[in-house]
């Protein structure tokens, strides 16, 4: 039954994504999810919701992430990439810094994109309200694994808990984390940008390269020997089989911001140059223009 699931909802991923790749030159394809704009209206936190979201959660959720957000559900295993264990606190996909929590926009981005090349369904058929019940449970599900953290480094220490240390460090794991914003493309230059960003990926400023390998294809020299932080082999991903992994839309300012800010958790680092001068700001946008080409270049030679 379990395996049934996973194979439908990947299928389903696969087809909506193949539409997507049809989609011409930095637009972004219907059914995507745009960075700033998913989920309009958030309700006010309210035990009802938290309660709402707990319950969703064990319906939708748990059979991957697990009961207690561990990301040990019993169909963790059969994923391509691992279910996330929230209780970690360790986010990937964001608009705001990895000094702190994502916003709760981004968590609400990622349920309703899913991360279908990896399992993990679209929630977009769930109302709104809905998937903000989700955001607030995991965010509780983050809240009790910095308790069990603290509780289990005291228990180790022999220490023990103080109860406003412990909120205290409990409130420091929530914090939200410094929001980003990505520097405006700079004007006129636009024409030779694809080549300037060839360049680029290859230098030891950027390293790409190093990783994707030079047509973005996830072949670089360090490819097969890298980990996250959750000590899990992971792949540099390969743009050929299009940006559309996760059915966000991945436009040039989302590839200067991913620049910027890394994907904290993997190994691809983040990268403070694009903000720190104009000079840095224009190599960043470039640098996604050659993105953007090398998928656009993959999809025709696919056609
Ligand atoms: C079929 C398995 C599966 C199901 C069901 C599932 N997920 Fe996931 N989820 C994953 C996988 C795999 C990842 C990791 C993707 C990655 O690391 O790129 C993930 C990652 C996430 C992330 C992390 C995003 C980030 O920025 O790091 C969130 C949030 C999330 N899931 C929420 C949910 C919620 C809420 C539900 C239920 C409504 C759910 N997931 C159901 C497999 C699943
Ligand atoms: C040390 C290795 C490494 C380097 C260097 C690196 N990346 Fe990555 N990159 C990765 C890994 C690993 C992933 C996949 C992360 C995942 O699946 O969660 C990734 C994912 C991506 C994605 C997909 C992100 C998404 O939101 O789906 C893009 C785009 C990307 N990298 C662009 C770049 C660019 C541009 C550079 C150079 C400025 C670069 N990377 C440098 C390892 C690297």
């Amino acid at each position: 039954m379990v395996g049934l699931l996973v194979l439908v909802s990947l299928a389903a991923g696969e087809t909506a994504w193949a539409q997507d790749a049809a989609d011409a030159r930095g637009r972004v394809p219907p059914g995507m999810v745009v960075w700033e704009t998913a989920g309009a209206e958030q309700p006010q936190d309210s035990p009802q919701l938290l309660a709402a979201g707990e319950a969703l959660y064990g319906i939708r959720c748990a059979i991957c992430h697990g009961k207690q957000g561990d990301g040990e559900g019993p169909a963790a295993r059969f994923m391509g990439s691992r279910p996330r264990n929230f209780r970690r606190g360790i986010f990937k996909f964001r608009t705001a810094k990895p000094d702190g929590l994502p916003s709760d926009r981004d968590l609400f981005r990622s349920i309703t994109a899913g991360f279908p090349a990896y399992g993990m369904p679209s929630y977009r058929y769930l109302s709104d309200r809905d998937r903000w019940s989700l955001v607030h449970y995991i965010k509780a599900l983050v809240a009790a694994g910095a308790e069990e953290q603290f509780r289990r480094d005291a228990a180790e220490f022999d220490e023990e808990v103080d109860p406003a240390e412990l909120q205290e460090f409990v409130d420091s794991m929530m914090r939200p984390g410094t929001p980003l914003s990505v520097p405006a493309e700079p004007k006129g230059g636009d024409l030779d940008a694809v080549a300037r960003g060839r360049k680029l990926f290859q230098t030891d400023t950027y390293q790409c390269v190093r990783c994707h390998g030079p047509k973005g294809q996830g072949d670089g020299p360090s490819a097969k020997e890298l980990q996250d932080d959750w000590k899990n082999p992971i792949r540099p991903r390969n743009y050929t089989l299009g940006l559309a992994y996760r059915k966000v839309a991945l436009r040039r300012q989302d590839v200067v911001r991913l620049i910027l800010l890394g994907i904290p958790g993997t190994p691809m680092p983040s990268n403070s140059r694009p903000t720190e001068s104009s000079r840095g700001t224009r190599e960043a946008w470039d640098v996604a223009a050659y993105v953007e080409h090398l998928t656009a270049e993959a999809r025709q030679g696919s056609k």
